[in-house]
C-alpha cells in the first residue's frame, strides 16, 4: 500500500514514526492494533513491515478518520469507529490479542485544521471539539452551560491555567454567554488577559482544557493502560505517544507500577525515559511536544 495524496488539510505526519519502528520492531507476519489510527500514517509503515493485513485492527472514534481509512478495508483490516476503551473492551471479549499495539493520542492535523471541527482558535469555527460527532457534548453545549465552579476546575486542571486565570476566564465565559464560534470564545479570552500575553496565545490553555473535557480525554487514557496486558500476546509491543504532560504522567504512572509490581508485573518497560519528539523528530512540529513510551509482554 502507499499513502495516497490529500488536500492539504488533510496532511498528517506520523510523529516519531522511525523511533517507534525502531522500538516495536515490527516482524512479518506479526499482528498489528492500531487504537488511534488516524489517518493511517504509523498504520501504513507498520502494516508494510508485518506485511498482513488480516489479522490488522484500526481504531478511530473519529469518522472523518474512519473514513480515510477505509482505504485499508479493502485489504482485509478490520476498522472500529469507536473510542478505544469501548474497542479495547470488545477485542478482549473476543479473546483476541496483537503483536503490536499502537496508542498515539490527540488530535490529528485535519481535526486541527478544519474549522468546523471547533477545535481552533486560529480558523474560526462552531464551537464544537467533539473528535466523535455522535456524542451529545459539544465545546458549545459544555461552555453555555456548565456552572462556573466546573469551568475553573476544567481550566485549572486540564489547561493547567492558575487559579486566578482560570477564575478570570470562567468569570468572563458566564458573563458573555451564549457563545457560538471558537472565534468569539478566543476573543473574549485574548480580551480578558490583554497584557499578559505569554509566547503563546492566552487561549491556548482553555483550548486544550475545553478539548480534553468534552472528549473525556484523561479518562480514556486512565481506562486503556490496565486493559493493555490483556491485548497483547507474549512478547507483544506497546508504543504510546502522548502529547501533554497531563497524558505523560498517567502513561508515566502506569508503567512505574508495572515496575514495581516485581514477579507480578505484566509489562516490562522498554523505555526507561521517553523518546521525545525534540530529539527523535526534528524536521516534524508536530512531534515538538510528543514523548513515546513502550513496553513489552511478559
Ligand atoms: C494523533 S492522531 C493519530 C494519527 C495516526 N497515528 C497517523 O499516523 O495518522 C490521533 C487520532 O486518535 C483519535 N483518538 C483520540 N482519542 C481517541 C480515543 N479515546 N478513542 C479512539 N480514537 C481516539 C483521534 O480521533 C485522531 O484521529
Amino acid at each position: 500500500m502507499s499513502i495516497k495524496a490529500h488536500p492539504p488539510h488533510d496532511l498528517h505526519i506520523p510523529v516519531l514514526l522511525d523511533a517507534t519502528l525502531e522500538l516495536l520492531k515490527p516482524q512479518k507476519g506479526e499482528s498489528y492494533l492500531d487504537l488511534t489510527a488516524g489517518y493511517g500514517g504509523h498504520a501504513e509503515a507498520f502494516l508494510a513491515k508485518t506485511e498482513v493485513q488480516t489479522s490488522a485492527t484500526l481504531v478511530d472514534r473519529d469518522e472523518y478518520a474512519i473514513g480515510k481509512l477505509s482505504r485499508f478495508a479493502d485489504n482485509g483490516v478490520k476498522l472500529l469507529h469507536t473510542d478505544f476503551v469501548s474497542a479495547a473492551t470488545e477485542l478482549i471479549e473476543q479473546g483476541k490479542t496483537f503483536d503490536i499495539v499502537m496508542i498515539d493520542l490527540g488530535v490529528s492535523s485535519p481535526q486541527l485544521d478544519q474549522s468546523e471541527r471547533g477545535f481552533s482558535f486560529k480558523n474560526s469555527g462552531p464551537l464544537d471539539m467533539r473528535m466523535d460527532r455522535r456524542q451529545e457534548l459539544s465545546a458549545e453545549k459544555l461552555v453555555n452551560t456548565a456552572k462556573a465552579d466546573e469551568l475553573v476546575r476544567i481550566i485549572r486542571e486540564y489547561g493547567e491555567e492558575s487559579p486566578s486565570q482560570a477564575k478570570r476566564i470562567a468569570a468572563a465565559i458566564v458573563k458573555a454567554r451564549p457563545l457560538k464560534t471558537t472565534g468569539e470564545l478566543a476573543d473574549l479570552i485574548a480580551h480578558e488577559v490583554r497584557g499578559k500575553w505569554g509566547k503563546i496565545h492566552p487561549a491556548t490553555r482553555t483550548f486544550q482544557a475545553l478539548r480534553i473535557a468534552v472528549n473525556q480525554e484523561l479518562q480514556q487514557v486512565e481506562s486503556i493502560l490496565p486493559l493493555l496486558p490483556k491485548l497483547l500476546k507474549k512478547g507483544g509491543r506497546v508504543g504510546i505517544i502522548s502529547f501533554h504532560s497531563l497524558e505523560d504522567r498517567l502513561v508515566k504512572r502506569y508503567f512505574a507500577e508495572q515496575k514495581a509490581a516485581g514477579f507480578e508485573a505484566e509489562l516490562q518497560i522498554l523505555t526507561k525515559k521517553p523518546l521525545d519528539g525534540a530529539t527523535y523528530d526534528v524536521h516534524n512540529p508536530r512531534a515538538r511536544s510528543a514523548k513515546l513510551r513502550a513496553a513489552v509482554k511478559i
